[in-house]
């Protein structure tokens, strides 16, 4: 079932939102050589609890901390530990924030110090086909327009975008219908309509799409470990075309 906001919750979303922004642009910042990934969740726990928020990936399927965490090869999931950033690795931090009730959700790929221009492009390349999909969100539109303009941008540079996850509906649940792939086909799938929250949130590989769970049942990395990007935000259809709810 696809829930539909009104007005008031759209006000609270944009707040939830607004948190998760605040708290990806802090751990984006800390990103940089010798500083672990756990310091860097710490900061976005700090910070969302600074806002009055809740993490909301902490214990959501018994998620273990705040920000998911993923480098290099890894596309999404990474846990925060002990692991030590280098110079050159590409950061992917996915985080969210709950504030009365309603879910934020947002992403994006950080460089740690110089890295290469094969990881910038990359890098661009997936915030620019989020950007695609974004601009395809628009009411009268349907789901598959977002999944074709995302799909469309990503392989006509010659990446593939990640099949195994998506993105999906966000407000009271983190994860709410409908699902919203990074491929398919323009005029299918739901209607767009004022009132839906999206979570648009391309996956981006440089190789091949296919991925595995590591045996931390939680880590999604590259089969052909080569490198992955993701950029997401929470995105509401109104009658005035798409509204970026995950700005600071
Ligand atoms: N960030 C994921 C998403 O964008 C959700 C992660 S759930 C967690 O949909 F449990 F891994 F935190
Ligand atoms: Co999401």
């Amino acid at each position: 079932m696809i829930v539909l906001k009104t007005t008031r919750e759209l006000q609270i979303m944009r707040e939830a939102c607004r948190i998760s922004a605040g708290a990806l642009s802090v751990a984006g910042k800390a990103v940089e050589p010798g500083v672990t990934t756990a310091e860097i969740d710490k900061i976005a726990y700090d910070y969302i609890r600074s806002q009055g928020g809740e993490p909301n990936f902490l214990h959501y399927n018994g998620y273990p901390a705040t920000a998911c965490i993923s480098i290099n090869d890894e596309v999404i999931h990474g846990i925060p530990g002990t692991r030590v950033l280098k110079q050159g690795d590409i950061v992917s931090i996915d985080l969210g924030a709950k504030f009365e009730g309603y879910n934020g959700d947002n992403a994006a790929t950080f460089a740690c110090g110089d890295v290469s221009e094969e990881a910038k492009r990359l890098m661009d390349a997936t915030r620019e086909a989020l950007y695609e999909g974004i601009r395809a969100a628009v009411y009268g539109g349907r789901i598959g327009d977002i999944s074709h303009a995302v799909q469309a941008y990503v392989e006509a540079r010659g990446y593939s975008v990640v099949r195994d996850f998506v993105g999906h509906g966000v407000g009271a649940s983190l994860h709410e219908a409908p699902e919203v792939p990074n491929f398919g086909r323009p005029g299918h799938g739901i209607r767009l309509v004022p009132g839906m929250t999206l979570a648009i949130e391309p996956m981006v590989n440089l190789g091949r799409p296919d991925v595995r769970v590591l045996d931390d049942g939680w880590t999604v990395k590259t089969t052909d470990g080569k490198l992955s990007a993701h950029f997401e935000h929470t995105v509401a259809i109104t009658a005035d075309g798409p509204v970026i709810l995950t700005t600071c």
